[in-house]
């Protein structure tokens, strides 16, 4: 059966939707304000404005599934809930996501290219059996504990935790039978930076219920019920990407995935002699107050009037380059503005994946600017932090390609830089950005990781292939009769030319 149809036959419910959820309410992530990052000792090290300069030996030792890191993981549990567990503890993770091009095309049933970081959510569980789960977060207070014998609700003073409250009710709305759990959760991803902090918690809280409970299902079934949960429960209108990448995300390879048909396969990041490098602008981004709702109801709308000459279009995801052409002038400004982004965005992410593929990085350097100036210019999501951020980069010592990634409005850019030349770049943005902006950026070196899986307690790596059911592979990423040869067209044509 195709993944479609398996989803399709799968029983997730849709919990109602209170609309309390909010992005700024995350959960165990390494948060640090600006002001906390300023002052903090490691950051100091040689770059104007104090922001660490990273170099790729900074990612290494740093695997989410070291043996270090799950005796830490041990540590957080044990002072959280006191030193004698009664039981066995089992370790989870999830990972963070970086969008690498694609953006604001998930929720059109667009196409999208985002990589799983080596970042992300852990989470400690201990079983109990008296149908209690206590959610305990590093770094939040305190304690939320849900009674899984009464009704759950989102309640705004429980902040993170409604995040997992939400996976716990979609699993016993499918039956699972959960005994009771203590769950200590771990992060080190930077909330509201864009980077699928809450989409990282909803998975590495989907996995290990999974597991404990025997439910069984698939990783497909479970990035769905995470974006079930996140907007009906949280109440945040995001598309599939985020769940998408962090579940099924794979080590070394960035996932080209058709939101509407969820065909996906996996593009290895061959990148030669340059590194991925994010930068925190610094500015946090919230969903609520921004303008993505705004942005996807300006989409249903261009793709209402654009339906009335193409009734064979399913979704603005299939709308072509030329088709666009044709019928653009029927749409008002600036919805005409958006709808194009969108279209050009999805064939911007079909060359990426080809010049990945053949090993050209510099059309990959380009394409991202592209989209940058796309989503500054067309879509208006980006904002004057990170439109300094990407004039910044851009002209830095080593960059061949740099946007911002995820919803927009702050948050982070992602860039392409020579690893030589690391060093200077984050020297020079670091400078450059400040001056105009004020704020001091914080860079990570990318490290790109596998999806949502549990991990050995002795840090022997993964326990369990994250993706069992890799079925998605070689899916035809267009539906459609010519599906296939619109793909091997765009495959040809090479940029987008925005
Ligand atoms: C957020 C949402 C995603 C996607 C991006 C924009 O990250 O959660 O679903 O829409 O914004 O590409």
């Amino acid at each position: 059966m195709n993944i479609a149809a398996r989803l399709r036959d799968g029983s997730q419910e849709t919990v109602a939707n209170d609309g309390s959820g909010s992005e700024a309410l995350e959960p165990g992530s390494q948060v640090l304000t600006p002001a906390d990052r300023a002052g903090s000792a490691e950051a100091a090290q040689g770059v104007p404005g104090g922001s660490k300069v990273l170099t790729p030996a900074d990612g290494a030792g740093m695997r989410p599934d070291s043996g270090f890191r799950v005796e830490k993981l041990r540590d957080g549990f044990r002072q959280a809930y006191g030193h004698e567990e009664k039981g066995p503890l089992r370790f989870f993770f999830a990972p963070g996501r970086v969008n690498l091009i694609g953006e604001h095309t998930d929720y059109t049933g667009g196409l999208v290219l985002p990589a799983a970081l080596s970042n992300g959510t852990w989470a400690v569980v201990c079983e109990r059996n008296d149908k209690v789960v206590h959610l305990v977060s590093e770094g939040f207070t305190p304690k939320v504990i849900c009674d899984l014998t009464e009704e759950i609700v989102n309640t705004p003073e429980d902040g993170w935790a409604n995040y997992p409250k939400g996976i716990i009710k979609a699993f016993l709305a499918m039956g699972a039978a959960i005994p009771g759990l203590d769950i200590y959760f771990y992060g080190d991803i930077p909330k509201g930076a864009g980077l699928s902090s809450s989409a990282s918690l909803e998975l590495v809280t989907a996995v290990a219920l999974n597991t404990v409970t025997r439910a069984g299902w698939d990783r497909l079934s479970l990035v769905r019920l995470a974006q079930e949960a996140e907007n009906g429960f949280v109440g945040v209108n995001c598309g599939i990407m985020d769940q998408f990448s962090v579940g099924l995300g794979r080590e070394g390879a960035a996932l080209l995935l058709n939101c509407a048909t969820l065909a996906y396969r996996h593009i290895p990041l061959a990148l030669g002699k340059y590194r991925l490098v994010i930068a925190d602008s610094c500015k946090q981004r919230d969903l609520g107050e921004s303008k993505y709702n705004e942005r996807r109801r300006e989409c249903e709308d261009g793709f209402r009037i654009i339906k009335r000459y193409r009734p064979e279009l399913a979704n603005l995801g299939e709308l072509g380059l030329r088709e666009w052409e044709e019928v653009k002038k029927y749409l008002p400004a600036p919805t005409a503005d958006r709808v194009e982004h969108v279209v050009r965005e999805n064939h911007r992410v079909l060359s990426s994946a080809a010049a990945l593929e053949d090993g050209d990085v510099l059309t990959f350097g380009r394409l991202m600017l592209e989209s940058h100036r796309s989503l500054r210019d067309l879509y208006e999501v980006t904002g004057p932090e990170l439109d300094a951020l990407y004039e910044a980069a851009r002209k830095a010592p080593g960059c061949v390609g740099t946007r911002m990634t995820g919803a927009g409005f702050g948050g982070c850019t992602v860039s392409l830089v020579e690893e030589k030349s690391l060093t200077d770049f984050q020297k020079y943005v670091a400078r450059d950005y400040e001056a105009r902006t004020g704020l001091r950026p914080i860079f990570y070196p990318v490290s790109v990781g596998g999806g949502a899986r549990e991990i050995s307690p002795a840090g022997e790596g993964d326990q369990s292939d994250p993706n069992p059911e890799d079925s998605g592979e070689g899916g035809a990423l267009f539906s459609g009769e010519d599906g296939g040869k619109r793909e091997n067209k765009l495959r040809q044509t090479g940029t987008s030319g925005c």
